[in-house]
């Protein structure tokens, strides 16, 4: 098996120092790369900056931005079997990025921001058949919203975990399918999840080369 996973915070800028950015340590999706590893399978891990090292052996892409991950996904995914998407993709992006540094005005200022492009809703969309998983993180009707965000990226399976998950060396998760029926609940740390994930994924999902 051959897997792309997505990890880590990417960032947005609005000059060439400030940025915007999610509180994600990248720990869930560079533990399921390491379980992944452990299993024998090779690993394509595209990551924005953490201060985690990429495990050995795998197949490391560093990224920053939301634009520069979607890119690196696109372009690997189709050599991978399926996608795990555990990234905390910055969701808006300044409308312009500034060049050098802006200076205070002494009042408030307001940015404009737009939508950036949804990395795991793109590779959704080219899966032929490969097989995705995504992450949702859920503060209210988490059930609801996960299934809705299944359907939209068309994954295969979702991930449901909660805000108390950011940073965190635990997790409790609830998996997902696209049927809407819970496969798995599993808690613990998220080495412990990262494993009973991958290990559930050897069962359950499509080699292409089997
Ligand atoms: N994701 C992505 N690109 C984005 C936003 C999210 O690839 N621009 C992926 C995440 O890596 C995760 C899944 O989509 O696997 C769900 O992310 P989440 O933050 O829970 O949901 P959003 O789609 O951002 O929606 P919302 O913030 O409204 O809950």
């Amino acid at each position: 098996m051959r897997v792309l996973i997505t990890a880590g915070p990417t960032r947005e800028y609005l000059d060439d120092v400030r940025y915007l950015s999610n509180g994600s340590s990248g720990r869930m999706g560079y533990a399921i790369a390491q379980a992944a590893l452990h299993l024998g399978w090779e690993v394509v891990l595209v990551s924005g900056p953490v201060e985690l090292s990429a495990p050995p052996g795998c197949e490391f892409h560093q990224v920053i931005t939301t634009d520069q991950m979607k890119e690196a996904c696109e372009r690997l995914f189709p050599g991978c079997d399926g996608v795990i998407a555990t990234a905390a993709v910055c969701d808006y992006k300044p409308a312009v990025r500034l060049t050098g540094k802006m200076k205070k005005g002494g009042g408030p200022i307001t940015v404009e921001m737009i939508e950036t492009d949804d990395v795991l809703a793109g590779l959704g969309s080219i899966k032929e058949h490969r097989w995705v998983l995504g992450f949702a993180l859920e503060a209210q009707n988490p059930r609801e919203n996960a299934l809705q965000k299944l359907r939209r990226k068309n994954c295969n399976w979702i991930v449901l975990n909660r805000p108390e998950a950011i940073g965190s060396e635990e997790n409790s998760v609830e998996l997902i399918s696209a049927r809407g029926e819970t496969e798995e609940n599993w808690s613990g740390p998220k080495s412990r999840i990262a494993a009973l994930l991958v290990e559930w994924l050897a069962v359950h999902a499509p080699n292409s080369n089997s």
